[in-house]
């Protein structure tokens, strides 16, 4: 067990990729919050994980949503080890149609999010001494600009930037802050990404998704499995010279 006695919060892992994490997580011996907005549906998945995952409710744009959500893993568990945000929206437009609606609530989710909940975990991780790991779910997409993914993309460069700056003041303290570029990823998350294809490319339901995983050199998509590795590592000590990196986890679709 390479995550034993650790104490772990991930946002958004009611479902998807976060629930894939926390699931590998407590099999690795880690106690895990599911600290999701969707408080029915992180309370589902923790009864299902078992008794060493527990239900947060957590907004990750509203501050005091992150800081009591903080307290309660201190609380429970006598300090946080280990922050993966995971948290995160996504949409589509062409440049000219792009709303400033749409573009705060990505903004505010996938970047301010990811800043403030990493904030408050490196200033708990600070107070308690003990260093920490702090894992930022980046993107493909933030490795480079996508016709009808402007924001997204531009979000995600923001976190591959914000892991830079975050891993490099944040050692000191012995906080790793690092980062997991994944590419595409099956789930619930594609069903939506692939009904604005559809709707923006003029295309049947489904056809979007069979194709980008055809394009995949590994020859498909991804599942949180598949990225799960990658995170219990990041956490583990095997990890601990590991400084503001993001890797890709992709398939081969993006090498850098
Ligand atoms: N699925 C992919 O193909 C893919 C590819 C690259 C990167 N990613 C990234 O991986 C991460 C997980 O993706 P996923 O496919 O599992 O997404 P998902 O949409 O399936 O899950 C996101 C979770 O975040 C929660 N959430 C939304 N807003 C929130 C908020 N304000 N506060 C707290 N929780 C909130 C949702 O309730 C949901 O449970 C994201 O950061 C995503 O950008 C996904």
């Amino acid at each position: 067990m390479r995550l034993k006695g650790k104490s772990a919060l991930i946002t958004g892992s009611a479902r998807g990729i976060g629930r894939g994490f926390a699931e590998a997580y407590v099999r690795e011996g880690a106690t895990v919050a599911i600290a999701d907005i969707n408080l029915e549906a992180a309370e589902k998945t923790a009864s299902e994980i078992g008794k060493a995952a527990y239900a947060v409710r957590l907004d990750v744009t509203d501050q005091s949503s992150i800081e009591a959500a903080v307290k309660a893993v201190e609380i429970r568990t006598g300090g946080l080890d280990i922050l993966i945000n995971n948290a995160a929206l996504f949409d589509l437009a062409p440049i000219v149609e792009i709303s400033r609606a749409s573009y705060d609530k990505l903004f505010s989710v996938n970047v301010a999010g990811t800043l403030f909940t990493l904030q408050a975990a490196a200033r708990s991780m600070i107070a308690r001494g003990k260093g920490g790991r702090i894992i930022n779910m980046a993107s493909q997409a933030g490795r480079r600009g996508e016709p009808l993914v402007a924001i997204y993309c531009a979000t995600k460069a923001a976190v591959i930037s914000l892991t830079q700056s975050a891993g490099l003041d944040l050692i000191k303290h012995r906080i790793n802050v690092n980062a997991i570029a994944p590419g595409v990823v099956d789930g619930e998350h594609w069903d939506h990404v692939d009904s604005l294809f559809a709707r923006y490319e003029n295309r049947p339901l489904g056809e979007k998704k069979k194709l980008v995983g055809e394009g995949v050199p590994y020859g498909r998509m991804g599942t949180a499995k598949d990225l799960a590795g990658m995170a219990v590592f990041l956490a583990s000590e095997e990890a601990e010279y590991i400084v503001a990196q993001t890797y890709n986890v992709d398939g081969g679709q993006w090498m850098s």
